[in-house]
């Protein structure tokens, strides 16, 4: 019940008891999906999903998700909301919270989802901001679960641009107990304050987050190689210069053969092949690419069980 009514901002707002149980949840919920048996615990509620940036996975997880819990979901994109003609954030989340029963919301700033939430009387999930993208992480760590079983002291290494992913990746691994290496060149380091609040949550668990600059060292003896774009959504007009600054941070078959056997390699999509990751390594057996993508659909299936729902779980 620890969850009812909150929001999911960030990773590092939850306790390590509510990580595991969004993804105890999860795999409950996936069971109950493969094996054909009803779970409408969302029946008659409502979802609104604010969209001002691009997505595939996170519109169609999220709407189908909260579909197949019984409820009803509705896009807004910012094209044709008044959010996106300048009604404020503040407005918007009054108005809504007179409508439905929970806000998604993906967009830019990560201080107007913080926003979002204090003027909602509704839990706000956040979808993905400049800062943070916790519903990828948070599902990275079942996806980590189902191929390596148990995932405490496992050495996940993300090589790239240190980004929303690479911020809610140190909190996902922190809370999860998992020994995180973020790799990133000096120019597109992660956030230090993010590094180190992650590194207090570690102290929880008792595992580590670290920075470390070379692929090679970092590689070595990886339980599970991570990567990204090397621009995210609104560094458009930055690509080729990123490109030329992070070409020596690529996933390929020399680096991943610094990794251990078993490795797997995993990326949130979408991918560019050939600048962060290699068509050989993204389409290889190491690959679990499109099991992520699934399972968003069940850790958020969960995620708005728990926050929405009256039911135990
Ligand atoms: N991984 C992810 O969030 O994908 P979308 O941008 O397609 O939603
Ligand atoms: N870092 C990427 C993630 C996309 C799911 C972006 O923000 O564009």
């Amino acid at each position: 019940m620890a969850l009812r009514n909150k929001d999911l901002i960030s990773i590092h707002d939850l306790s390590v008891g509510e990580v595991a149980l969004i993804l105890d949840v999860a795999k409950k919920l996936k069971r109950m999906q493969k094996e054909g048996v009803p779970h409408r615990f969302l029946e008659g509620k409502t979802l609104a999903m604010i969209f001002s940036k691009a997505s595939t996975r996170t519109r169609v997880s999220f709407e189908t998700g909260f579909h197949q819990l019984g409820g009803h979901a509705i896009y807004l994109s910012d094209r044709d909301s008044q959010l996106g003609r300048g009604e404020p954030v503040r407005d918007t989340a009054r108005v809504l919270s007179r409508y439905v029963d929970g806000i998604m919301i993906r967009t830019f700033s990560h201080d107007s989802v913080r926003e979002l939430a204090q003027y909602a009387s509704i839990p706000v999930i956040n979808g993905l901001t400049d800062l943070l993208h916790p519903c990828q992480a948070l599902t990275d760590m079942l996806t980590m679960q189902e191929h390596l079983q148990a995932i405490k002291g496992r050495k996940f290494v993300y090589i790239g641009d240190g980004n929303n992913m690479t911020h809610s990746l140190m909190f996902a691994c922190a809370k999860c107990g998992v020994n995180m290496v973020a790799c990133c060149p000096d120019k597109h380091l992660p956030n230090a304050e993010i590094v180190k609040q992650a590194q207090e949550d570690a102290k929880l668990t008792g595992c580590s987050v670290e920075l470390e600059s070379s692929p090679q060292k970092a590689a070595k003896g990886a339980d599970v190689i991570y990567t990204d774009t090397w621009a995210s959504m609104g560094q458009e007009a930055e690509h080729a210069q990123r490109v030329k600054e992070l070409q020596d941070y690529q996933v390929n078959s020399k680096l991943l053969a610094l990794a251990r056997q078993e490795c797997i390699v995993m990326h949130c999509l979408p991918a560019y092949r050939g600048e962060e990751i290699t068509e050989e390594v993204l389409e290889g057996s190491h690959s679990v690419v499109f099991d992520e993508a699934e399972n968003r659909l069940h850790v958020q299936k969960a995620i708005m069980a728990l926050l929405m729902g009256n039911e135990k779980l």
